[in-house]
Formats: C-alpha cells, structure tokens, sequence
C-alpha cells in the first residue's frame, strides 16, 4: 500500500512516517515545503532517520503547486493521502492571515483536486481542537456547535472540514478529520509553549505565563496521536464513502501552573514567571471528549503527562541542548 504524507518534514509527520515505514508492505511518499514557520534545519533532521530507509520517499515541495502534486498522484498509485501540511500555529495566524488562507485553505483545496483527477477518494485531514474556540460546555463534543471560533487558523481549519465535506458529499470521497489537542513529545515544535519552557527553564530565563496561570490544555502525547492517525488511516480504507470528524485528544486537561511544576520536577530545577496578558486567539481551555474515536477507532491514549514530558525531555537533552548553550 502507498500512502501520501503532507506534512512529513514536520514534528507529527515524521513521528507517523517513522511508525508507518516500520510497517510491513506500507510504502511512504512524503511531501513538505521546508515552511519558514521554524528553521529548515530542525525538519531536515525530524527527516534524518527516514531518508535512508528504502520504502521511504520525500519530495520538497508545496501541496499549493498543482504541478508538483499531479506529478505524485499520475506516478505512483496512491490509496490514501494523509494531508497534514498546514501553516500551524494560532497567535501568528493573526498577523498573517492570508499565509495562513493560502497554505491551508488553497493547499487543502489543490491536493483535493488533483486527487479528484487521479482518482484518489481517501483522505485523513488533520483539524485542531481550536475550531472548538470559546465554547464553554466540557468537555469538547464533536457534536457541539462550531460557533465561538477566535483565530484565523482555526478558521482555516474548519474550512478544512467543510471543504472535505464537499468533496465527500459531491464526489463519493471517504473522509476522516481528526480534531487533534496540543500535541507534545519528540520533537515538538519550538512555537509551542512544552518545548518553550523546557528551553527557558534549561537556560535560567523566565517563563512567560499568559493569564494568571489557570489557563488549560487537554495535551496529548505524539506517540497516542500516530496511534490515532494509522487507526483513522485504517478505518478510511475500510469504509468507502465515509464522512466522520473525531477528538483526538487525552481526556485529561492541565492547568498552565500544574505543567510548569510538573516540568520543573522532571528537570529538577525551579521555574521562574514572567505574567503576561492572554494573546488574541488563545482559547482559555481545551478538554476533549474521546468517546467517538474510542468507540470508531478503539482509540485509547494511554500517556500521562508526566510520563510524556519526560520522554520529551530526554529527546531534549539529546538533540537540542547543546544548541541553546
Ligand atoms: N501540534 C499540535 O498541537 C496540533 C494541534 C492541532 C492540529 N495540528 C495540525 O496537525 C498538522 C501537523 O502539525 P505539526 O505540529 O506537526 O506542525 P509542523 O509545522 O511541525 O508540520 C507541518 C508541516 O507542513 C509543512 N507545510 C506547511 N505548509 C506547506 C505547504 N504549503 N506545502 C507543503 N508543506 C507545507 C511545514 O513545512 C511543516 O513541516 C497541521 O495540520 C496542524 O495544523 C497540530
């Protein structure tokens, strides 16, 4: 089976690709544009380990060039595209809205058409937990009004679920998008606030808390995500013309105060604050409701916070310490 992988070079991506190529009989094409969003270098080595392997190929490219798309899909015969290049990122999405239209919502519309002209109707499209905006029932339902949406990346996102719902709807194609919550572990983005903190706390500088602390985010463990996509992935070639929308989160939400003391009990070493005010876009709490993918996907993450961070921070200590000395 070959499986089209947007996004690859990225912190999720390579983390699936390194799952996928270790599977039998599953040929990988990953394609990623190298986004200046953060450096080129930090995604040449997320690629490192895959380069070599044999069912493994990468193509630097962008999902918004149609000829560079055609060209993937008339080549190889595809069975299921996994489209996770996104510009991601929500406080940024709002002092560069159109990037962020153009990458997620061009790009996402490009690779559904030309998967149309080969005749390719399988996708998983990652989603985020930020189209839930300031919704105030908890926890977060698939089936809770999408209505209190407060960033422009959210809004890409969302149109990403209705676009696939188009292409479901009109073309017969079979759909899953996965609502994914603050996702950490190896490899993280630096932009995010685990992989932040780590390198203030590591670097005796202060950390930047937003509000007074009580903020909190449903943070789900990389390797529980790649579980989810590959049983999403599975789940779509097993079921032709379906449509569904699934959280793929941990159930278990940290308030910003009990992560910081958590991060400072796995690198012993004591946080110092800097309170700042809210950003625009940010969201006061995350916390999904699981049930749709436990009950469709037999998803069931099993990574406590403490127990992900340290798995963080040995990666951390591996690869990235020596460059923030
Ligand atoms: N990390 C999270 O907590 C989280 C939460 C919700 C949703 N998501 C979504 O999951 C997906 C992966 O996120 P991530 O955290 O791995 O981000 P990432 O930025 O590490 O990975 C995204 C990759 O897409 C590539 N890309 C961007 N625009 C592209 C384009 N036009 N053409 C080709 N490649 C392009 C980037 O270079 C990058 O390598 C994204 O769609 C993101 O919106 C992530």
């Amino acid at each position: 089976m070959t499986i089209l992988i947007t996004g690859v070079a990225g912190f999720i991506g390579s983390n699936l690709a390194d799952a996928l190529t270790g599977q039998d009989d599953i040929r990988i094409i990953g394609i990623d544009n190298f986004d200046n969003f953060y450096p080129r270098d930090t995604k040449e080595a997320n690629l490192s380990g895959l380069l070599p392997k044999a069912n493994f190929n990468f193509i630097e490219g962008d999902i918004r060039d149609t000829t560079v798309v055609d060209s993937i899909l008339e080549n190889n015969k595809i069975d299921i595209v996994i489209h996770l290049a996104a510009k991601a990122g929500v406080r940024p999405s709002m002092e560069n809205p159109l990037n962020y239209i153009s990458s997620n919502v061009e790009g996402t519309t490009n690779l559904l058409e030309s998967m149309r002209r080969h005749g390719v109707y399988k996708m998983v499209f990652a989603s985020s937990s930020s189209v839930y905006g300031e919704n105030e029932k908890i926890p977060f339902s698939e089936s809770d009004a999408i209505d209190r949406i407060i960033s422009i990346y959210a809004a890409t996102k969302l149109s990403g679920e209705k676009i696939t719902k188009v292409y479901h709807d009109v073309y017969g194609f079979s759909i899953v998008n996965l609502r994914f919550f603050t996702v950490y572990g190896e490899r993280q983005r630096p932009d995010l606030a685990i992989h932040k903190f780590f390198k203030s706390i590591l670097k005796d500088e202060p950390i930047t808390v937003y509000g007074d602390g009580s903020t909190s985010r449903d943070y789900t463990y990389v390797k529980d995500i790649v579980s989810g996509i590959i049983a999403s992935k599975n789940y779509v070639l097993q079921h032709d013309h379906c449509y569904e929308v699934m959280n793929l989160g941990n159930n278990d939400p940290v308030k910003l105060m009990d992560l910081i003391r958590h991060i400072e009990a796995v690198t012993g070493r004591q946080a110092r604050l800097e309170h700042k005010p809210i950003p625009t876009g940010d969201v006061p709490r995350t916390y999904a409701d699981i049930t749709k993918a436990q009950q469709l996907l037999g998803y069931s993450p099993t990574t406590h916070i403490a127990e992900g961070l340290k798995a963080f921070y040995q990666w951390y200590e591996k690869t990235q310490l020596s460059k923030i000395k």
